[in-house]
């Protein structure tokens, strides 16, 4: 069966769509089928891995976006299924194995646009039913949420069983850490009524993950404090009882910045053996503590 993650932080910019697009990288690379769904509206992770050509031309038709699930009548998930979707200059597909159902602009109008639509269905279930179909070809599927837990959240989160908080070691990451717990307790009693037998635990927030970390900055005293924070929510059981934050850590690093413009994880950057070598391990780290963290 699939894990189903979430990456989520109510803090916006802390890496959440790094960290998915290069831990799919390295899981798929390792072996594993992974499919990234795409539900923020910003875009990032479909525009990083599908470059501006090709997703300008599902942004531009609308079709084979995530948004065209919710109009009644129209396209299914497996519908926006881009395939291997990791190609290189040539065309050549290079991450077998890690598929996109990518977004586009219009997933904001989720937000404002279901008045008209059927109260006993929200977003959150069309998308869960219709991802069932997709679960048993894949060993991760893995949400990008945009920093909040509205519609186009909620369709991840409902159908996660596990959430990892992306974090900087500054103030602003335990403050949206600490409203995530808060806004993620309101959206599982809201939800509670649609959950059907066989679907597992709500999403739990399994793991906290440091990312950008700057080689001449100490992080112990926001990890300390980002410690006490999650065992504070551990023992009010807001948190998963096997919450921890991950050993493995991304360290700052330009080429994760200049990896998007080039349209390609990290990994497939062709000088990432000098620059990049570490943040590539720290990548692989991060991956290993993931599969390893397996709920049992
Ligand atoms: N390890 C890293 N080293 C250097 N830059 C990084 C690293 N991780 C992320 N960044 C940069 O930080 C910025 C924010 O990253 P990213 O878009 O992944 O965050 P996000 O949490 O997904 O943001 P949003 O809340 O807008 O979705 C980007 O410019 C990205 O290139
Ligand atoms: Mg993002």
């Amino acid at each position: 069966m699939a894990r189903k993650i979430s990456f989520l932080n109510y803090k916006g910019g802390v890496g959440k769509t790094s960290l998915i697009v290069n831990l799919a990288s390295c899981l798929a690379l390792s072996g594993k089928r992974v499919l990234l769904c795409d539900l923020d509206t910003q875009s990032n992770a479909s525009i990083w891995l599908l470059r501006l050509d090709r997703w300008n031309g599902i942004n531009s038709s609308g079709e084979g976006a995530v948004y065209s699930i919710f109009n009644p009548g129209n396209a299914t998930l497996a519908d926006c299924l881009v395939r291997d979707v990791v190609q290189d200059k040539n065309g050549e597909k290079v991450i077998p194995g890690l598929d996109l159902i990518p977004t586009t602009f219009n997933l904001v109008d989720l937000e404002s646009d279901l008045e008209s639509g059927n109260p006993n269905q929200p977003p959150y279930s069309i998308f869960h039913e219709q991802l069932a179909e997709l679960e048993d070809d894949y060993d991760f599927i893995l949400f990008d949420c945009p920093p909040n837990i509205l519609r186009a959240s909620q369709c991840g989160v409902y159908s996660s069983n596990e959430i990892y908080v992306p974090a900087n070691p500054d103030a602003l990451s335990l403050v949206g850490f600490t409203l995530l717990v808060e806004k993620l307790q309101k959206f599982h009693r809201a939800s509670a009524s649609f959950r059907r037998s066989g679907m597992g635990v709500p999403a739990e927030i399994r793991g906290i993950i440091f990312n950008s970390i700057k080689g001449n900055v100490d992080i112990e005293v926001p990890k300390i404090r980002m410690q006490l924070r999650l065992n504070q929510f551990r023992s009010q059981k807001k948190v998963s009882a096997q919450a921890k934050i991950f050993n493995a850590q991304v360290r700052d690093a330009n080429i994760v910045r200049r990896a998007v413009t080039l349209g390609l994880p990290v990994v497939l950057v062709g000088d990432h053996r000098h620059e990049g070598e570490s943040v590539v391990t720290d990548y692989n780290h991060v991956a290993d503590e993931l599969v390893q963290h397996e709920p049992t």
